[in-house]
């Protein structure tokens, strides 16, 4: 693979905390993530269609400040400059995600090959970069003329899903081989269905469990539909998982850890490894699966890998009289946070990693999304010194390394996010990236986090002997 020349000439900040970086192997991926909505903008341009964040985000109230991804930060115009970011990282890998609404604006067809046309470009310059694309299918941003026809709870959408993806994959299958069909089904079936802090807002649980099976299932068509167009593709789905812990040790307060993990993790991993739905869940949710016969073999596809991404752990308290699975999240008293109020706790990834590895046998790993929001303060000479972030990276990077040590077939990395960006709910105000972003020019700026992600990165090419670039996804 091409490797990136461009020499990395900012200011250099010492590599403190993470000192481990020959744990990774040689052709480890080090990667940025974002997605389509957060970032692309031109919402409307090129006969894109409205997704259901179009409709969610221009509904007084959804998010904050009223916010929405209207220009968000204008990639679609400004991606060249983007790569050359990536570049000066020294990533060698990219995890973007393709819009469904600019590829199939009607939901489930025709084709609209100049949505198309603008990824084939990006696959394009991230190619002659020496960027090896990761490609995710769906980030969350559902055509609405689909979520009119109902949504997720139907059965139908999971069929349009494997459609569009196996035109995606028959247009770019020949340069891109990494695949994602979906990222967090937790966070579309969960938070989108059942508390409506997201797209597409509906706080209903028998929705929520539709939606979640629906998305599996479009999982497993869609895998099949991939590899029918592009033969040679690894293709893998995108999980967020927390590691879950008891308040406290009464059985009450452990049973409503064990029913939070079934929800965030166990749901999610065991369908897909050929487990089946976990049978203590169907009973907490008290809703009858949509399932037909044949539907568990085509969910449990084979996986070439699976993605991590991880934010925080959780603790919870037993909660009989709040939402499924009654179990409520409780603030570990004096444990650090995030600009999200979410607990930093590195063990997590390592703990999650050693999981995947050992409960789940996964054969490669990647992560494919961790990263942390502090609220940056831009000096006048437009630097951003996010110590706090770089930190969380030092140590979520040393996290994954022992895990590595220990066994776990870890092959990449992907920090979020390359840039700040439209985060979801929250707007604007939360920032994520590496690459600081001026929304009113929209003018890059490289963060201490960036500068120190590209040291550690430099570092591994070093003990690794490998020079610059190499790595696989
Ligand atoms: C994840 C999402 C991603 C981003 C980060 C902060 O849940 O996949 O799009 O918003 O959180």
């Amino acid at each position: 693979m091409n490797r990136p020349t461009a020499p990395v000439t900012f200011e250099r900040t010492p590599v403190t905390e993470f000192t481990d970086a020959a744990a990774f192997p040689p052709d480890f991926a080090w990667g940025t993530a974002t997605s389509a909505y957060q970032i692309e903008g031109a919402v409307a341009e090129d006969g894109r269609s409205p997704s259901i964040w179009d409709t969610f985000s221009h509904t007084p109230g959804a998010v904050d400040n009223d916010d929405h991804g209207d220009t968000a930060c204008d990639h679609y115009h400004r991606w060249r400059e983007d790569v050359a970011l990536m570049r000066r990282l020294g990533t060698d890998a990219y995890r973007l995600s393709v819009a469904w609404p600019r590829v199939m604006p009607g939901g489930d067809g025709p084709v609209n090959a100049r949505g198309l046309d603008f990824y084939d470009r990006l696959v394009d310059g991230l190619l002659e970069a020496g960027v090896t694309p990761s490609v995710t299918l769906y980030h969350w941003d559902l055509p609405q003329v689909l979520q009119d026809r109902g949504g997720w709870p139907e059965r139908d959408t999971a069929h349009h899903l494997a459609a569009y993806a196996s035109a995606v994959a028959e247009r770019l299958g020949d340069r891109v081989r990494h695949w994602a069909t979906l990222n967090e089904p937790l966070c579309s079936a969960w938070i989108g269905h059942l508390e409506g802090r997201m797209a597409p807002g509906l706080t209903d649980l028998t929705a929520a469990v539709r939606a979640s099976y629906h998305l599996l299932l479009g999982h497993g068509l869609a895998a099949a539909a991939v590899r029918a167009a592009a033969p040679g593709a690894r293709v893998g789905i995108v999980n967020n998982l927390s590691t879950v812990a008891p308040a406290s040790d009464r059985d009450e307060d452990v049973a409503a850890a064990r029913r939070m993990d079934g929800h965030t993790n166990r749901w999610w991993l065991d369908p897909v490894h050929g487990r089946g739905f976990p049978p203590d869940m169907l009973d907490v949710y008290g809703v009858d699966l949509p399932e037909r016969e044949g539907d568990a073999a085509v969910i449990a596809a084979p996986l070439d890998w699976l993605g991590l991404n991880y934010y925080f752990p959780v603790t919870v308290a037993d909660d009989p009289s709040g939402p499924a699975p009654f179990a409520r999240q409780v603030e570990r008293p004096g444990a650090p946070r995030t600009g999200m109020g979410w607990e930093v706790d590195a063990g997590g990834i390592e703990a999650l990693l050693m999981r995947l590895t050992d409960e789940y046998g996964a054969r490669r790993l990647y992560v494919t999304e961790n990263g942390s929001c502090y609220p940056d303060a831009v000096r006048p000479d437009g630097s951003v010194h996010d110590e706090e972030r770089a930190r969380y990276l030092e140590e979520h990077l040393a996290a994954c390394a022992r895990a590595v040590r220990k066994g776990a077939p870890l092959a990449g990395y992907f920090a979020w996010s390359l840039l700040d960006n439209f985060e979801w709910a929250y707007g604007y105000a939360k920032r994520f990236g590496l690459v600081h972003v001026d929304y009113a020019t929209q003018r890059r700026t490289v963060k201490t986090s960036g500068h120190r992600y590209a040291e550690i990165i430099r570092a591994h090419r070093g003990a690794a002997g490998c020079g610059e670039g190499g790595g696989q996804v």
